[in-house]
């Protein structure tokens, strides 16, 4: 076995240090599509100030600020059809150019027309959510930030969407942790009949399209002789050993996507983005999905999600790790043990994140190493 120790050492991780906003030449979740309609309504995502508006069916985005006084345009309204009119002094813009189309207040030959114009943001919506391209580099296609399993017709999802006062990679590093849930997790109603291993060996793996990294466990330690203390961990009479109990198989890539598929026959899987909205705040999505072929299986997976996955899962379980993420300072020392295995492997894998070039082509190619073979 190979021993993982890292210090703080500052040259490390610079991709990753230097994008405590957020990794910018990426496609991020912002909001349910319903929810954006002919009303104008303010979002942040990775640092961008953005107003977001449905015209003609399509939602469009634009930068948040009128140029004139910085005034955000969600506060205006879309008076005239296509365009989004700032509620101080009128100014008028096209939502898909961004061009100004009018200053209200100067008349319509104002000489200000073809001066001045607001960054507009591509936008797509996939399974049911409205997906901003941050980068400024030409947007790759939406799928290729999606997984493919999200985007099957049949998916079924449900979605709890909050905001959390913490940094997003935190987040995604507590997501993809190899060690917590073996203590922080053993006191939720979510695990009261799970065996909770005391600790696992444990091997990173990247899929064969490199998109994802993946927790492979080798062994699995259920308890164990700890000298001096005694054997942990012990088991309630009502955890009972099952055979063949397999464990949830937990991936992440890039942005800030973490994938719990959950072992069992029920077949659903746990999907999560982490998205920054600036350095101190991410907006958590939580998303459980599920590919039902009938509908006595789709009434099911409505039943059970509405009955006890939310609650004690998308609450009770996760806000354990909230807790935790909150309370980690911006900056701090880290000394790492066998199992950070999993906390490495990621951000080696942000080091590659995709960025912009130069180039009128973002570089796609921004996946993981093709084997890490870091083991606890
Ligand atoms: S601040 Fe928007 S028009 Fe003046
Ligand atoms: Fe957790």
């Amino acid at each position: 076995m190979t021993e993982v120790t890292e210090r703080p050492r500052p040259e490390r991780w610079r991709n990753y240090r230097s994008a405590a906003g957020g990794l910018q030449e990426y496609w991020y979740p912002v909001a349910l599509s319903r929810t954006i309609r002919g009303k104008p309504r303010h979002t942040k995502v990775a640092g961008h100030e953005i107003v977001l508006v449905r015209h003609d069916g399509k939602v469009q985005a634009l930068s948040d600020r009128c140029p004139h006084r910085q005034v955000p345009l969600s506060t205006g309204s879309c008076i005239f059809p296509g365009h989004i009119t700032c509620i101080y002094h009128g100014w008028t813009f096209d939502l898909k150019t961004g061009q100004l189309s009018a200053a209200l207040t100067d008349g319509p030959r104002s000489p200000i027309l073809g001066q001045v114009k607001v960054r507009t943001y591509p936008v797509e919506e996939r399974c049911g959510l409205v997906w901003v391209w941050t980068g400024e580099g030409k947007p790759i296609p939406v799928e290729e930030d999606i997984p493919s399993e999200m985007l099957r017709p049949d998916a079924k999802c449900f979605y709890l969407i909050r905001e959390i006062d913490a940094n997003w990679r935190y987040a995604v590093e507590n997501g993809f942790d190899e060690a917590h849930a073996k203590t922080l997790h053993r006191s939720s109603l979510w695990t009261l009949f799970k065996r909770l291993p005391a600790w696992h060996e444990t091997e990173i793996v990247s899929s064969a399209d490199r998109k994802w990294i993946t927790r492979k466990p080798l062994a699995v330690h259920e308890s164990d002789d700890y000298p001096g203390l005694g054997r942990w961990p012990t088991f309630k009479p009502w955890q009972l050993k099952r055979k063949n109990a397999a464990p949830n198989t937990v991936s992440v890539r890039l942005p800030c996507t973490l994938r719990v598929a959950q072992a069992g026959s029920f077949g659903w899987s746990e999907f999560e983005w982490y998205a920054p909205i600036d350095k101190d705040k991410y907006r958590y999505f939580q998303i459980a999905v599920n590919w039902p072929q009938s509908w006595t299986s789709r009434a099911a997976w409505f039943i059970r999600y509405w009955t006890y996955i939310i609650w004690f899962h998308h609450y009770d379980f996760n806000n354990q790790d909230i807790r935790m993420i909150k309370q980690m300072p911006d900056s701090h020392p880290e000394h790492f043990f066998r199992p950070d295995v999993s906390i490495v492997s990621w951000r080696q894998l942000a080091e590659k994140a995709r960025d912009f070039s130069g180039s009128d082509q973002a570089n796609s190619d921004n996946h993981a190493p093709a084997h890490v073979t870091l083991q606890a």
